[in-house]
């Protein structure tokens, strides 16, 4: 099938390269040139597994094309993916300006019959919007093509993107249009053993469907959290509370490790517009407020800890730090726990010596430069090279290495036996044993 792909963020180009390795004919297009001519040669601009193997492979045999014109790409293109960013305006509703340009634009330059895939996550009712679009640039012009504009949204998850990709959990098609109904489902069918995966339902219940997906991990994921903080005032270890109900298939074990927050570029997004889409029909969105305020409350969790035993004036304090990622396997730091752990000692007056497997690099752009600058902050670039005269571990993020390391470096190289766990890694009574003060989330001190 001949597809195009507009935006090549983690969605776009993950959705590009898969469909590029099952035999289709592919073109990306983006608006950075710079980016699009680095792709030409194979280049990966994001970190994810498989990728950096997938976009030379499928570019060589020519199935995987790039280009900043996306009239290049309706030369070609009968599906077009619209994957394009959906970042939360100021009162934290999605920002459609990038879709409807597209949208915009496909109306100027399609040539023939187009089905058009909104793969963005965006609101309930961002389809019919697409589709007015469309439909106006297309009067415009005087042509009369048939189009349809359907919902589609990705549920991958970063790390695991292409995995994900290849073998989804279910594949969401949102149309009532019989047409794109067979269409998506030709195009699926390598990804989806006897299509038994593709779920057919209608636009609006497809958009709906991705916001609830998220919200419901993210609600799981503060519920947890809250439990974890009661938890810690009732002399109760959160961990065997975990298990004690994530052994019930009703509950189950995914999404309920309470820890420093949740970030990322999906979760906190789509929270923040669900709740923004509920107040627009004048609901009360209860449950959602409350998941984005435990949220907020959490990423502070580990600087409330850190204070409690340091003081609120950290001057003189020096800290280590494992994990700058929002999460193990990617290099993002959107909306990371790290971020505001960092601020906090930073402003406090304390410093920091922080390693991260994958994220330096893009700390060093992330992060204020004035940090970097005026000494408070460090990277190392081997992991046990932020211990030396630090007064604490912080566990941020729970990459591989972190997880076993040596306890023996560590009381060795660090000023004192302290480490802050913001992802319950370590056994508290293995701690105490090694002669370690240790703090979790919700653990029994
Ligand atoms: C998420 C969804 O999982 C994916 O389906 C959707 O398409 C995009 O959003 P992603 O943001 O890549 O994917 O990361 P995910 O692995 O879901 O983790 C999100 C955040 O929740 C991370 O900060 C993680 O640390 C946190 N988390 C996850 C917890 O704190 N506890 C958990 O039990 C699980």
């Amino acid at each position: 099938m001949k597809i195009a792909v507009v935006g090549t963020g983690y969605v776009g180009l993950v959705t590009g390269a898969c469909f590029a390795e099952m035999g289709n004919q592919v073109i990306c297009v983006d608006l950075d040139a710079e980016k699009v001519e680095r792709m030409r040669q194979g280049e990966c601009p994001i970190y994810e597994a498989s990728l950096p193997e997938m976009l030379p492979r499928n570019i060589e045999e020519g199935r995987l094309r790039f280009t900043t014109s996306l009239a290049e790409a309706a030369e070609t293109a009968d599906i077009f993916f619209i994957a394009v960013g959906t970042n939360p305006a100021a009162d934290g509703s999605a920002d459609l300006s990038a879709v409807m340009a597209v949208a915009r634009q496909l109306g100027e330059t399609i040539q023939r019959p187009a089905i058009i895939v909104d793969k963005s996550t965006v609101p309930v009712g961002t389809g019919e919007k697409v589709e007015a679009t469309v439909l106006d640039a297309l009067k415009k012009r005087g042509e009369n093509i048939e189009f349809e504009v359907i919902s589609n949204p990705e549920f991958l998850k970063e790390g695991a993107a292409v995995a994900d990709f290849m073998k989804p959990d279910r594949v969401i098609i949102g149309t009532d249009s019989e047409w794109a109904r067979d269409v998506m489902g030709q195009l699926y069918a390598p990804f989806t053993a006897k299509n038994d995966r593709v779920l057919y339902m209608g636009r609006r219940d497809a958009e709906m469907t991705k916001y609830a997906a998220n919200a419901m991990l993210a609600t799981k994921i503060s519920f947890m959290n809250e439990m974890a903080s009661l938890a810690e005032k009732l002399d109760v270890d959160i961990e065997q509370v975990r298990h004690g109900i994530g052994s019930d298939p009703r509950i189950g074990y995914s999404f309920i490790y309470p820890g420093c927050g949740y970030g990322g570029s999906c979760f906190p997004k789509d929270v923040k517009a669900l709740i923004q889409t509920a107040r627009e029909q004048d609901f009360d969105p209860a449950i959602l407020d409350a998941v984005e305020r435990r949220n907020a409350a959490q990423k502070q969790r580990l600087s409330e800890k850190i204070s409690a035993r340091f003081g609120n004036d950290l001057t003189g304090h020096h800290f280590a730090l494992w994990g700058l990622a929002f999460k193990p396997g990617t290099d993002d730091m959107r909306e990371a726990p790290s971020k505001e752990v960092l601020a906090h000692i930073i402003q406090s007056g304390g410093t920091v010596t922080a390693h991260d497997p994958e994220a330096m690099d893009m700390a060093r752009t992330e992060l204020p430069a004035e940090w970097f600058e005026s000494g408070r902050l460090k990277l190392a670039e081997h992991q046990y090279d932020v211990l030396d005269g630090a007064d604490a571990l912080i566990l941020v993020t729970e990459w591989k290495p972190y997880r076993q390391p040596d306890f023996d470096t560590l009381a060795e190289r660090l000023k004192q036996k302290i480490i802050f766990d913001g992802r319950n890694q370590y056994d508290p009574a293995l701690m105490k044993k090694l002669g370690f003060e240790y703090q979790g989330i919700g653990r029994k001190n």
